[in-house]
């Protein structure tokens, strides 16, 4: 057996406790990384790959990271879906030639903690999921900003339920059983762990114990054991991986997804909630639009707003009320934008104060923030402002204190020293002050020396290796003193010392060392009662954020002319001139429209020709009952609107959205998973449905499903449809909530122009003939089409007229069958029956 270095043999007792991390083990100013490690590292951060002995003739491959760089370095290894395990040197020194080392924290995507690592407008959740047959458990924390809940969902489809959830909450890294099938489409990290992890007893007894409590009916988990072992699943990963951060989830909520307006992935992903489907940035999005807020909080508020539209109507009011009061008063809200624009981001700083990773410049920021904070309330005192006013709280004495113990401007980090004021701890003034003399001499030593020896350009300065020094250019050289000892020769000078000079010297180092070994004590005293008042602290945080969510609402409402919608129980659906809130901002001549659905009015089919504006419309509706349900003002003359419990919206298959699948299947799974949980509370929107197969196919589909939609007992939904499909305006003869709409076309002179103004009725032609002379085809070519419409037309076969409201939907013979009937086989070349067998295929499965 080799004979291994001490700190090889240290490294492989701490990496054998962390096989799935990679370990950053601290040598000196390095964090290096070996073996396995070191060829990862260097590889995904394109770092030099070196080696290094570990026993007599063997060398092993190593990678390292300079200390002070490290973050960033860290970040990129994380955004991979790495867990990096951080291994410090421990204790004041060397044990036996030995630093003794252990690993201080494991940082995983969702528990990270430094400001650079984190996105500063989104939370960075850390999700947990555990599932039974028919119940599925969802916990999620962000440990930046503390915030802990859990839910458990009853579902007869546990698997999709866990999967809309997670699809809500878009975490940086979800934690799973490692015998559950997560599939491929969430967006966090992925990270199995084995059963254990999630077993009923022992993630009650952590949430116990981390909650102090003996029972957890305190917090209303009785009953609800999924959420609990999801719950507990976190804590127990916290504690492996940042015990620390633990500090910051200070309570548990529990919340019901009932509590909140259904989206499925696909919904959110249409109306591009978030962000856009194209570029998948938030400009062009919803949020983009809504969003205008100045803070960090705020930011974050508002995401997870547009994310959970409420179900509640008290709950809407409220939150209304709010921006209206903002709304109404643009003076002051402009006054108070600018006060919350300077505030830094007191959430995460609290929680890096709580977890010991705080700089001295946090703690200085938190200053600032709590000196705002008295302003602030005096700003809210009228209702309904004046309950967040009563949350904000300027916690006084962790103020003083905070102004007490840190200088005005402090340094970045605490390598340097000059932290604490004079006058807040005896210890450092008397060290301070005993070393005064030494450090005062050596500060005028320049000074002095120049004028005893007449060299005016006599240089005093420091370095690692001689300490300080004397500098004195060759022409100079033949005038220093004797006392001078020449230490160093370089090109155009010489360095000296002088015993006097060293005798200060060892002082004044001695000196800084203890300053700096108190004031990092201080410092970390000072932040464990900023981490003592936390709680207090994160409920002002989380207040600030609503303060600036709703008075950014109103400031969107305001300079976009938006008005303050009327929510109402029913299935009432009234909006006058509304505009979608992202188009409208692209075009000068967005056309406002109506959606007012008349008593009885249920479904609205809406027909037009393509690029008229129905999709357009559709998601307007979609988004501004939505807004609304957010509580946020619309884009609209005047809006009252029927608390929908969820809103599906479906999109024939495109291309460009499901691009590598089968699009008529996903178009299919898409629309049953909404056949079977909508509600006649739900708003769906229905855009193209049966697009991405035949026209036979696709009628027949969209017809059935608009049928099941308006008479199913569980549905009788409001919907609104768009469909090129001009048969299904007779859907409204035989079902008596249907009423049919088209976007209006005005033709002069043979010309067509599309009015983007919805109005009611069928439309009678489809354009689409028109569109494609609009698009510049060539003029035989439309010729050709004109003369061929007009033959089917004649024939009454395809798009056109046969469609009968009684089932079977298509009376009398296929046109196909007809020419086949009449056809001579035998006269037939081979070349001709394969021609026609090209044409009546090419008839079939045309789609528009
Ligand atoms: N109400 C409107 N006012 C002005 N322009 C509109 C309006 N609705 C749609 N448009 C314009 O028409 C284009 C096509 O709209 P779209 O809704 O996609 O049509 P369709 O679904 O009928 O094919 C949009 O990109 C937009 O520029
Ligand atoms: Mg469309």
């Amino acid at each position: 057996m080799m004979k291994l270095t001490p700190v090889r043999k240290q490294y492989l007792d701490i990496k054998r406790q962390y096989p799935d991390a990679i370990l950053f083990f601290r040598l000196g100013d390095f964090y290096e990384t070996f073996d396995r490690d070191a060829e990862i590292t260097s590889k995904e951060l394109d770092i030099v790959l070196t080696s290094r002995n570990v026993a007599k003739g063997s060398r092993i491959p190593m990678a390292g990271i300079p200390y002070h760089a490290a973050e960033n370095y860290l970040m990129r290894l994380i955004e991979k879906g790495y867990h990096v395990a951080i291994c410090e040197q421990v204790g004041d020194g060397p044990v036996e030639g030995l630093f003794p080392r252990e690993v201080v924290r494991v940082v995983t995507p969702g528990t990270v903690l430094e400001a650079g690592l984190l996105p500063g407008d989104a939370n960075n959740y850390l999700a947990a999921v555990v599932l039974d047959r028919n119940t599925v458990g969802v916990a999620y924390a962000d440990v930046s900003t503390g915030e802990f809940a859990t839910t458990q969902i009853e579902s007869h489809d546990p698997a999709s339920a866990m999967r809309q959830e997670l699809h809500r909450l878009a975490p940086a890294e979800i934690l799973y059983p490692e015998t559950l099938s997560m599939g491929d489409s969430l967006s966090g990290h992925l990270t199995a762990l084995s059963e254990w992890h999630f077993a009923a007893d022992s993630t009650e007894e952590d949430l116990k114990v981390h909650l102090s409590v003996s029972h957890l009916e305190g917090y209303g988990l009785e009953g609800l054991p999924l959420a609990v072992r999801a719950a507990g699943a976190i804590i127990h990963y916290l504690k492996d991986t940042q015990s620390a951060a633990l500090t910051s989830l200070t309570s548990l909520s529990i919340y019901s997804i009932a509590d909140f307006m259904v989206l499925d992935a696909a919904t959110r992903r249409n109306l591009e909630l978030t962000e856009t489907i194209r570029t998948r940035q938030v400009d062009g999005s919803l949020l983009g639009v809504l969003d205008g807020t100045v803070s960090p909080m705020g930011r974050r508020t508002l995401r997870r707003w547009v994310n959970q539209p409420l179900v509640d109507r008290a709950r809407i009011h409220s939150r209304l009320a709010h921006v209206r009061a903002h709304f109404e008063n643009g003076l002051q809200r402009s006054a108070l934008r600018n006060e919350l624009k300077q505030l830094p981001d007191l959430e995460r700083i609290t929680n890096r104060a709580a977890a010991g990773v705080a700089t001295p410049r946090d703690l200085d920021a938190l200053r600032h923030a709590l000196k705002a904070i008295p302003g602030l309330k005096g700003r809210l005192a009228d209702e309904p402002l004046a309950e967040l006013g009563d949350r904000l709280d300027p916690c006084r004495e962790l103020l003083e204190e905070l102004e007490a113990a840190l200088v005005d401007a402090p340094p970045p980090t605490l390598n340097r020293i000059g932290i604490i004021k004079t006058g807040y701890s005896d210890e450092l003034d008397a060290v301070l002050q005993a070393s005064r003399g030494a450090r005062d001499w050596i500060a005028d030593l320049e000074a002095q020396e120049r004028e005893r020896t007449g060299i005016g350009s006599l240089k005093v300065g420091y370095n690692k290796v001689f300490g300080y020094y004397i500098e004195v250019t060759k022409a100079n050289a033949e005038r220093v003193p004797d006392t001078y000892i020449r230490k160093q020769t370089l090109i155009n000078a010489e360095r000296y010392i002088t015993p006097e000079m060293k005798e200060y010297e060892s002082q004044v180092l001695s000196a800084e060392q203890e300053i700096r070994r108190l004031e990092k004590a201080l410092f970390a005293a000072l932040c464990r009662k900023v981490g003592g008042s936390a709680s207090r602290l994160l409920e002002s945080a989380r207040t600030l954020g609503e303060l600036d969510a709703y008075a950014g609402l109103a400031e969107t409402a305001a300079s976009r002319g938006w008005v303050q919608p009327e929510v109402v129980e029913g299935q009432v659906l009234e909006i006058r001139d509304g505009r979608h809130p992202v188009v409208e901002n692209f075009t000068s001549r967005f056309v406002p429209n109506d959606a007012v659905f008349e008593q009885g009015e249920r479904i609205r089919v809406i027909t037009g020709p393509n690029m008229s504006g129905k999709s357009t419309y559709l998601r307007q509706v979609a988004l501004i009952v939505l807004m609304a349900q957010i509580g946020s003002f619309v884009p609209a003359r005047s809006a009252r609107i029927g608390l929908a419990d969820r809103i599906f919206s479906r999109i024939g298959a495109q291309d460009e959205i499901h691009a590598g699948q089968s699009t008529f299947m996903v178009e299919m799974l898409e629309t049953a998973n909404l056949l079977h949980n909508a509600t006649n509370r739900s708003l769906l929107i229905l855009d193209e449905i049966g697009r991405g197969t035949s026209t036979y196919d696709g009628l027949s589909i969209a017809w059935a499903i608009v049928e099941f939609i308006h008479s199913h007992p569980r549905l009788r939904a409001r919907a609104l449809v768009a469909t090129h499909y001009n048969e299904l305006t007779r859907l409204a003869e035989s079902l008596p909530g249907v009423r049919n709409y088209n976007v209006a076309v005005s033709e002069e002179r043979g010309k067509v122009v599309f009015l983007h103004k919805i109005v009611p009725g069928g439309a009678d032609k489809s354009y689409g003939i028109h569109v494609a002379g609009l698009a510049g085809l060539p003029r035989g070519v439309i010729q050709r089409a004109q003369e061929l419409l007009l033959e089917l037309e004649e024939r009454g076969g395809g798009d056109h007229g046969s469609a009968s409201s009684q089932l079977p939907l298509f009376a009398g013979k296929h046109p196909i069958l007809d020419d086949l009937e009449a056809l001579s086989v035998d006269e037939l070349t081979p070349l001709e029956a394969l021609n026609l067998l090209y044409e009546w295929q090419r008839r079939l499965t045309k789609t528009d």
